[in-house]
Parts: C-alpha cells; sequence; structure tokens
C-alpha cells in the first residue's frame, strides 16, 4: 500500500526529460510574449534599463537597501577594485503588522534605519557632510518584489508577494515612496537605481565573473534574469529603443516566479489545494512548486493524506500537523540533512513541534524523509528549467563555459539541491553541455549589485 502511495506520488513529481520539454518550451513561451506584451498589472520580462555589467575593476562607496522576504538590509558597500568588496551592513526584519499595513508607515521604518546607517553604525565611511546631510547620498534600490520600471531610477509597484500586502502603495513609484519618506525624516538620500534582486545577483556576480549570463534567486521565491538584445524587447517604446546603440543588451528581470498555468505545468491536486487555500490564490503558480516558502506546506499535505491512508503515524494526524504552513521547509532540510543517519530521537527533535498520539517509529521517519526528497527533487528539476530556458533563448550552447550566479536559501542551504539542479540539467541536455555550466554562488547581490548599479548608473 505505501508502495503504491509512493509511486503514485512520483508519477506525479518525478520530471524525466519528455516531462520536462513542454516546460521548457512553456518558459520560451513565455519569454516571447513577455518582450512584446507592455507591463499592466502582473508584469513579466521587466526591462531594468541596465545596459552595462561590471567589469571588476570599480572602486568606490555606496548606499544599498536589499528588501526581501524576510529582511532588509541597508548597506555601506566599498568597492575595493580586482572584484573585491567590503560590506557594513545593517539588519532587520519588518513585523507582520509593518508587512499589511499603511505604505508610509514601511517606508518610514526604512528610512529611520538608512538614518542609523549613516549616523550612528558607519558614519566613518561616509564624509562629515554625507552624515549631517549637507551632501546628497546615492543609494541602489534592491527590491525582491516586481516593480514596472520605467527608467533605472524609476518603477512602478506591482503586486507583492511573501505575505507583503501594504496598503496604498501598489500603482505608485517605488523611488517616490522612498524620496517621501527620506524628506519626513529629513534624509539627504537619493535612489539612483531601483533594480530587482536577480538583476543584483547578476551584476554582483558579474563582478566577480564577467563570464556571468545569468543570475538566479531559488530561495523564499524564485525569479531569474539575463541580458537581452534591446531590439528584442518590443514593449519598450521604439523611441527609447533607438537611443542605444545597435548590440546594446539590457538586463531582464523575467519574474518567472509568474509564469506558467495548468496548461504546460504539471499541476498535482497538492499544487492546487496549496494555491486555493494560499491569500493570494492563482498568483505565483510556478513559484509555489518550487521555492522555499511553499516546499513545506506540500509535503505536509501529502504528508496528511499518507496518514489518512493509514500508512504514517498509525494513522493519526499529529496535533499541530492539521494546520496550515506549521509544517516549514526548515524541517525538510534537517531531515534530509539527517537522512542517512536519522534515529528516532533525531527526528522527534525536529518535530518537536507537533505532538504524537504514539511515538513514530523509524519507518515512519523514513516515509516523511522519503515525501521531503520527492518534493524537493522536483523543485530542483522546476527550478532546472529556468536555467534551461534561458540559455536556449540566449543561444549559449556554443559557448565553451556557460556562467550562471546562483543565491538563496533553497539553494544553498537545502541538502543535495546543488546535485539535484545538476541532475536535472544533465537529464535535459546530456552530460557535455551540462559540464560547460558553471553553478557559481553569487554572493550579496543585493547589496553589491544595488551599489555597482548605483555607480554603473551615477553618469
Ligand atoms: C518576486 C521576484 C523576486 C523573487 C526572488 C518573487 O516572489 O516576485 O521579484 O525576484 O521572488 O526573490
Amino acid at each position: 500500500m505505501t508502495d503504491a502511495l509512493f509511486q503514485n506520488l512520483e508519477r506525479d513529481f518525478l520530471l524525466s526529460k519528455e516531462k520536462l520539454a513542454p516546460i521548457v518550451s512553456g518558459f520560451a513561451n513565455e519569454y516571447k510574449h513577455g518582450l512584446k506584451t507592455p507591463s499592466r498589472g502582473l508584469a513579466t520580462m521587466i526591462p531594468s534599463f541596465v545596459t552595462k555589467l561590471p567589469k571588476g575593476n570599480e572602486t568606490g562607496s555606496f548606499l544599498s537597501l536589499d528588501l526581501g522576504g524576510t529582511n532588509l538590509r541597508i548597506s555601506a558597500v566599498e568597492l575595493l577594485g580586482n572584484g573585491q568588496v567590503r560590506v557594513l551592513e545593517l539588519k532587520q526584519s519588518p513585523s507582520q503588522e509593518l508587512k499589511t499595513g499603511a505604505g508610509a508607515a514601511f517606508f518610514d521604518w526604512i528610512a529611520d534605519a538608512v538614518k542609523e546607517l549613516i549616523t550612528v553604525k558607519a558614519p566613518h565611511l561616509f564624509t562629515e557632510a554625507q552624515v549631517r546631510g549637507e551632501v546628497t547620498l546615492s543609494l541602489g534600490v534592491c527590491w525582491s518584489f516586481p516593480v514596472d520600471q520605467s527608467a533605472v531610477d524609476r518603477g512602478v509597484i506591482l503586486r507583492m508577494g511573501k505575505g507583503f500586502t501594504l496598503q496604498e502603495t501598489e500603482g505608485h513609484d517605488l523611488a517616490d515612496m522612498f524620496q517621501q519618506a527620506f524628506e519626513r525624516k529629513s534624509l539627504n538620500v537619493k535612489v539612483r537605481a531601483i533594480l530587482n534582486d536577480t538583476v543584483g545577483t547578476l551584476v554582483a556576480h558579474a563582478y566577480s565573473n564577467p563570464k556571468a549570463r545569468i543570475g538566479l534567486i531559488y530561495a523564499t521565491g524564485i525569479n531569474s534574469a539575463y541580458p537581452e538584445k534591446v531590439e528584442a524587447i518590443e514593449k519598450m517604446d521604439s523611441a527609447v529603443r533607438n537611443k542605444y546603440p545597435p548590440g546594446t543588451e539590457m538586463l531582464i528581470n523575467a519574474e518567472i516566479d509568474i509564469f506558467g498555468n495548468e496548461s504546460y505545468l504539471p499541476l498535482t491536486k497538492y499544487d492546487l489545494a496549496l494555491d486555493a487555500s494560499h491569500n493570494q490564490p492563482k498568483f505565483q503558480i510556478y513559484e509555489k512548486m518550487v521555492s522555499g516558502a511553499y516546499l513545506g506546506e506540500l509535503v505536509r499535505l501529502i504528508a496528511i493524506d499518507f496518514i489518512k491512508a493509514d500508512l504514517l503515524f498509525g494513522g493519526v494526524v499529529p496535533e499541530g500537523l492539521e494546520e496550515l504552513w506549521s509544517f516549514p521547509t526548515a524541517y525538510m532540510s534537517a531531515l534530509e540533512a539527517e537522512a542517512d543517519s536519522l534515529n528516532r530521537e533525531k527526528g522527534m527533535e525536529i518535530l518537536s513541534n507537533f505532538h504524537f498520539l504514539h511515538m513514530p517509529t523509524l519507518q515512519d521517519m523514513a516515509i516523511l524523509t522519503r515525501i521531503c526528497r520527492i518534493v524537493a527533487t522536483r523543485s530542483a528539476y522546476l527550478a532546472s528549467v529556468a536555467i534551461a530556458s534561458l540559455i536556449q533563448q540566449q543561444q549559449l550552447l556554443d559557448q565553451p563555459e556557460i556562467v550562471v550566479g546562483i543565491t538563496g536559501s533553497t539553494y544553498e542551504f537545502y541538502p543535495h539541491m546543488a546535485d539535484r539542479l545538476r541532475c536535472a540539467l544533465r537529464e535535459w541536455f546530456g552530460a557535455d553541455v551540462t559540464d560547460k555550466i558553471k553553478l557559481e554562488i553569487a554572493r550579496d547581490g543585493g547589496s553589491i549589485g544595488g551599489a555597482l548599479i548605483a555607480m554603473l548608473c551615477r553618469d
């Protein structure tokens, strides 16, 4: 019986080359469609207006701000040349009230943090006139949410994911929201660049490896960026396009998180159940199958089915597990990290938030870990589509080396994720091409990327 249930699960979750094919071509169509469809409401293939990548020899000190799903980081970044950087960072997490409250209050909270960095934490990195507010400080803003950009330092805030439902924010210009908060807090800081975290990742990685052609975030959310020929970005006004010299490339924030629908994504009943219970249903369907924010919930839903079939935990749902989102992805990585030597004590420690009627057996732990492995492996295979399709979009297959800068907790900290991603690429491209693909960890895309773009776009 357990075998039958696992067989069904593996049939639905494990992706062979044949099953990957419609997803890769679905992505190719999304790229094509997104490049010519004006961004309204939900946007994909968003031009960043960044047309230069760093060479690694740039120097200077800059301010950057990075808002992700969990943390706000404000940094003083010193570019030292030779691809070297020094970063002094202030990190804070917004409360639930801030994430769901008035936009202005949220931006005030950010402005307070910027002030603290400049005046308390890192005044020695700025000139006295800058600290006193007599000279303007340039800021690069890395925003891990969709923004419809109209210039490198302008962009309309689109619908945010990751638990943010700020009021009176959507449809407003992001730079204006910052500028107004800086004024309210008497800060002489100017937003010089707005960038998606994927664009920041690609730029930051290009500082240490100028061959980088893809930036991938594989974390709480998932998304990618790559350089596209300006003449191919049909959604951009031709008068704007013509301003760029022929052959210029511009970084595109693909917003792959919102790609996909049932026509080409292999959605299972668990994906549909997760989506239906989410506070933003039908939004970010692909991301909900892949990223760290969701994998644990998928495992929880599957585990409940196993329990109901009397194949797990003696057929009794442990107290707490019936609650939506009660099984975070961190439990999956903890179980998988222990997989080979998992004993009941360690397992119970990981699952200590739940109350069991009967002490779980080793077999229970093995079943739960196997479910985690299946869900995480599908995630890696689906994430590989982001890379494979961008390699094809850029026709990089003939290149001797294909460099991808990747960052994010799901990729970096989930056990075996990097191997699984490579395995998926091998399934799609075969061993020879996959050997040429360098998956390199990109560091501090938000802070360094923000500073670099603020610098590259200064003139
Ligand atoms: C956001 C993207 C972001 C990605 C990775 C998604 O949820 O919509 O803008 O790049 O997460 O952080």
